[in-house]
């Protein structure tokens, strides 16, 4: 059997990579990177750092607006498919990568697997949220991580190939944290003790693209009591210079402004971070595993979880509430990572799709 592991984005050579192992056990695989991102700190340095198979197709189609984006991928996955003839087309997350590699291989009527299946934030107006629903509903085989993510899918009316199998971020984090620990000079070089700095990453289009929301969360980093360490998304320097408040963040003391770290070094920012400010999903994931306090600067979550057990409180973009959220956020319980699985989750995804080949 021959799988196309279509990715693009940087979560998804994270995702890939507990993934790929266990599939090229058994198959064949054909990796092909979009070229969605393609900094050095986005791209390769996670190819580099983690033992990801080399694509063997680099698309290359960069950035631009939704339609072009997607339209190009979808092209140009599209001969690539053809090419390669593969039985099955593995994708991961939600991201335009996603969505056009479901969409090529649905359209070519190759069998489509999905990965993080069955996540929604019920917020139509997020990309991802339209990315995860269309992408769902062509796909063949459903990898839920989560029992709410099942759910999510049977409301839908999706029940077939659906596959609780847990969380592959939770498979990469727990054969990472370790090499982390021996590897990552990050806290040294920046000078930081553990759990005396809070970590903060933003780069979602709902704070991006509206100058208020992110105004009012760099004006929270700069007027809160902490040292923030902030790896800046290249989405979001690009914002912040072309609105003249990346000089402010720079200026400001008790913020460290980064470029983007790799997976190693971004394990131990979150391990020893007080508490970590973001609006990505896979960090809030993260910061639960790794039992750090998450303050999400978001309205809504499709890791509902984190926040149900108290782990994870959500300030939107309101510069009051995140104040109040550095200073006085506690979690109240434990936490339960078992409701991800328990790290195998990428056997789980290639033991099934092994027994569907037989
Ligand atoms: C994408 C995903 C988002 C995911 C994020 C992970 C979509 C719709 N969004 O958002 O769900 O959380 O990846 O990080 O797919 N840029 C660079 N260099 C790069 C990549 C991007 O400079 O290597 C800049 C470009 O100006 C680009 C902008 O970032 O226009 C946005 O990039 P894009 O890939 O469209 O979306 P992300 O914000 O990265
Ligand atoms: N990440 C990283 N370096 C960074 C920021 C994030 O390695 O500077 C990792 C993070 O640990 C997580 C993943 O990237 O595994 C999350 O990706 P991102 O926040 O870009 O996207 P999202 O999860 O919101 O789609």
């Amino acid at each position: 059997m021959k799988i196309a592991t279509i990715v693009g984005a940087r979560p998804q050579f994270i995702k890939m990579a507990p993934v790929s192992r266990e599939l090229r056990k058994y198959f064949e695989e054909v990796v092909i990177h979009t070229g969605q991102h393609y900094d050095y700190e986005m791209d390769r340095i996670f190819f580099e750092q983690l033992n990801i198979p080399e694509p063997d197709y680099n698309l290359g189609v960069g950035s631009g607006s939704h339609g072009y984006q997607i339209g190009e991928m979808l092209k140009k996955i599209e001969e690539v498919l053809i090419k390669e003839k593969p039985d099955l087309v593995m994708v991961f997350g939600d991201t335009n990568s996603t969505l056009a590699g479901a969409l090529a291989a649905a359209k070519l009527k190759i069998k489509v697997a999905h990965v993080e299946a069955g996540l929604r934030s019920f917020d139509k107006s997020m990309p991802e949220e339209i990315n995860r629903i269309l992408t769902d509903h062509v796909s063949d085989y459903l990898f839920a991580p989560t029992e709410t993510a099942v759910k999510n899918l049977y409301n839908e009316g999706i029940r077939n190939g659906v596959y609780l199998t847990g969380d592959v971020m939770l498979d990469a984090l727990l054969y990472n944290v370790k090499i982390a620990e021996r590897c990552s000079e990050i806290l040294n070089k920046l000078g930081l003790k553990p759990k005396e700095f809070c970590l903060a990453t933003v780069h979602r289009a709902e704070n991006t693209d509206n100058l208020e929301r992110l105004k009012n969360i760099i004006d929270a980093f700069v007027e809160c009591k902490e040292t923030i360490v902030f790896p800046v998304h290249p989405r979001t320097e690009k914002v912040l210079k072309a609105y003249g408040l990346y000089d402010s963040l720079k200026k400001a003391e008790n913020v460290i402004l980064i470029k983007p770290v790799g997976y190693l070094d971004m394990l131990m920012l979150e391990k020893n971070a007080k508490k970590i400010l973001t609006d990505s999903g896979g960090v809030q994931k993260e910061a639960y595993f790794l039992k750090v306090p998450c303050i999400t600067l978001r309205e809504r979550t499709e890791w509902v979880e984190t926040v149900e057990d108290g782990w994870n409180v959500l300030v939107g973009a309101d510069k009051e509430k995140i104040l109040r959220a550095v200073r006085e956020f506690e979690p109240s319980g434990e936490t339960y990572t078992y409701k991800f699985g328990d790290g195998r989750a990428s056997e789980k995804i290639a033991e099934v799709i092994k027994n569907v080949d037989r």
